[in-house]
């Protein structure tokens, strides 16, 4: 069965063959079905870029899309997760990517549930899409990512982002390093102050503060996070020459990041998003060609 829940599922090859992939899709490839499939998008926290990025890439491939509310599903009547999949599966679902507020939601899903489940954020645990999307744009920048150093500066303990990120990248080669406030660290976390990491990093990723994650408000102030930990004007000024700036975003403009520096020449945050549609499609590939079959379409050379 070909889950995507964490990124420790895939290899250093298979990273780079679905980033290969999505570059195709990105050029005008597609993969269609060989029979008519159906997918759900089972989000129980709210996403814009996620759900929606899934939906464009599914219409893309030609698949059917069924929808699901969680605010409007049986859920509400007490419905499992694991009832609600097997549901879905018995009506013909070929798949279902899953947003939940639980880490590993997945792990009481996969023993008994027989369509793949991609993950779609799990808790504060991982967000599989989102890091294939970031390395997607890693790659492009550089074209390697052994020997880059990559600084994720911000709510580290709570972001899925971080642990999936840190996962990949160093499985490919290159140093994360991690700065922001040390409350929100995890154990063994490598740390580097906020003005060493920027000076020095290839990629500086800003992380939001997770705030529907915290057990009690931190304390700091807005204004307080961005002098302290935020990508400032100042120390924007001294990011290395060829150095990105990224996000997952939703973005929080002027605390972990200077507004203006969302558009900026370096930041590469609006890339993310266009990236998310073609990883999103190299991975329902992924999940359902073995399955169902499918004709690759190269894409047509312009004229
Ligand atoms: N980056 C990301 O996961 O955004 P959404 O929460 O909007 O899906």
């Amino acid at each position: 069965m070909k889950h995507l829940l964490t990124m420790a599922d895939l290899q250093p090859e298979e990273i780079h063959t679905l980033i290969d992939e999505a570059e195709g899709f990105s050029k005008g490839a597609i993969w269609t079905p060989l029979r008519q499939a159906f997918v759900s998008n089972l989000f129980f926290e709210p996403s814009t870029r996620t759900k929606c990025s899934f939906e464009v890439a599914e219409r893309k491939l030609g698949l059917e899309v069924i929808q699901f509310e969680a605010s409007a599903s049986s859920a509400l009547k007490g419905e499992t997760l694991y009832d609600t999949v097997r549901t879905l599966e018995s009506i013909g679902v070929d798949a279902v990517i899953i947003r939940h507020p639980a880490d590993q939601y997945y792990d009481e899903l996969i023993e008994g549930c027989r369509i793949p489940i991609l993950n779609g954020g799990d808790g504060c645990g991982h967000h599989p899409t989102q890091s294939l999307l970031d390395l997607m744009t890693i790659r492009q920048e550089f074209g390697r990512f052994a020997g880059l150093k990559v600084a994720i500066v911000g709510d580290i303990r709570h972001s899925r982002v971080a642990h999936s990120n840190a996962v990949a990248l160093k499985k490919l080669g290159a140093e994360v390093v991690f700065s922001g406030p040390q409350e929100w660290f995890d154990e063994n976390t490598n740390y580097e102050p906020i003005d060493r990491a920027v000076k020095t990093a290839d990629v500086v990723m800003l992380l939001r503060i997770q705030h529907e994650r915290h057990e009690r408000h931190s304390g700091i102030s807005k204004e307080d996070y961005h002098r302290e930990y935020g990508l400032t004007l100042e120390r924007e000024k001294l990011m290395k020459p060829g150095s990105i700036i990224m996000h997952p975003a939703p973005v929080n403009r002027d605390v972990e990041i200077a507004s203006i520096l969302v558009e900026s020449d370096r930041s590469r945050i609006f890339k993310q998003m266009e990236n998310g549609v073609y990883v999103r499609m190299a991975v329902l590939k992924r999940a359902l060609a073995h399955k169902i079959g499918g004709r690759y379409h190269e894409a047509f050379a312009e004229k």
